[in-house]
């Protein structure tokens, strides 16, 4: 079954552009948290910036105290934030970019040209028992290097596919709230209009599962493109954020992620 795990960053940027600095305010993204997992999310994700842009140090504390579910945190590989992973032991620790020198042309870790350093950060989390992602682009070279690192995960990066996505849906001329929308077959977005990024994605999950590394995806991911994207293969957990989180906003966070998980239903591996 595909899992999902909810990202509720976008939560805490809610609180975030109200009350910054004052260690207090609404909404609390524990409580989200807690609704999203009642609900049957399967984790819960949060991203420690070095900038505290929106998750704050008192909020993932919080979350591996009061909610009990897998929790995904996601960070730079900096030795502030994996000093505070390794004392937090979140299960799972998922690096990414956040300075430009680390990306990749297509937006993910550039595990090529700091396998080094991730091999030996991997190596701290996992004796810690930290599972470890790497967030990268569908490259083959990136993918090749993240199995030498010994990582348990890669986590693709959905973020090109997600714009082409919505490019070929405003050249159709539907909006994504179209009532029509989920009548068109992933076909119809694989053909000559769409996607050259659905092909690398569906290699690069190949390539990951054969190599033993398990694949995850996110960024970009809603209730439009989900269908889509399940031409992937191997997939084990999506993490999604912007989209359930907006979607809260009308619908309820029960509601928002009951509606995911359905949809989720769907993919076949
Ligand atoms: N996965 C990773 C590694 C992310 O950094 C993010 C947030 O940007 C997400 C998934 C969720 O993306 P979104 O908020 O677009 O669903």
């Amino acid at each position: 079954m595909l899992k999902l795990g909810v990202n509720i960053d976008h939560v805490a940027t809610l609180r975030e552009a109200r009350y910054r600095g004052r260690g207090l305010g609404e909404p609390s993204p524990v409580e989200a948290a807690r609704i999203c997992v009642a609900a049957g999310a399967h984790g819960i994700t949060a991203h420690l910036r070095e900038d505290r842009r929106h998750i704050q140090d008192r909020d993932v504390w919080e979350l591996r105290e009061k909610v009990a579910t897998r929790l995904n945190l996601e960070m730079a590989d900096v030795p502030e934030i994996v000093a505070i992973a390794l004392k937090l032991r979140p299960d799972v620790v998922c690096l990414v970019p956040e300075r430009r020198l680390e990306v990749t042309t297509e937006g993910g870790l550039d595990v090529v040209g700091h396998e080094k350093s991730l091999t030996e950060t991997r190596l701290k989390l996992n004796d810690a028992g930290i599972d470890v992602s790497l967030f990268i682009a569908p490259d083959e070279n990136q993918i090749a290097a993240a199995a030498r690192t010994g990582s348990q995960f890669v986590e693709l990066h959905t973020g090109r596919f997600a714009d082409e996505f919505a490019a070929a849906r405003s050249r159709w001329g539907e909006t994504p709230s179209s009532p029509d929308f989920d009548k068109v077959a992933p076909a119809d977005l694989g053909g000559a209009t769409a996607s050259t990024e659905l092909p690398r994605l569906i290699s690069g999950a190949r390539q990951a599962h054969a190599l033993g590394l398990k694949v995850n995806a996110g960024h970009g991911l809603n209730r439009e493109n989900l269908p889509a994207l399940f031409r992937v293969p191997h997939l084990v957990e999506l993490n999604i954020g912007h989209s359930i989180v907006s979607r809260a906003v009308t619908v309820g966070m029960e509601a928002a992620v009951k509606e995911m998980l359905l949809l989720m239903d769907n993919y076949n591996g």
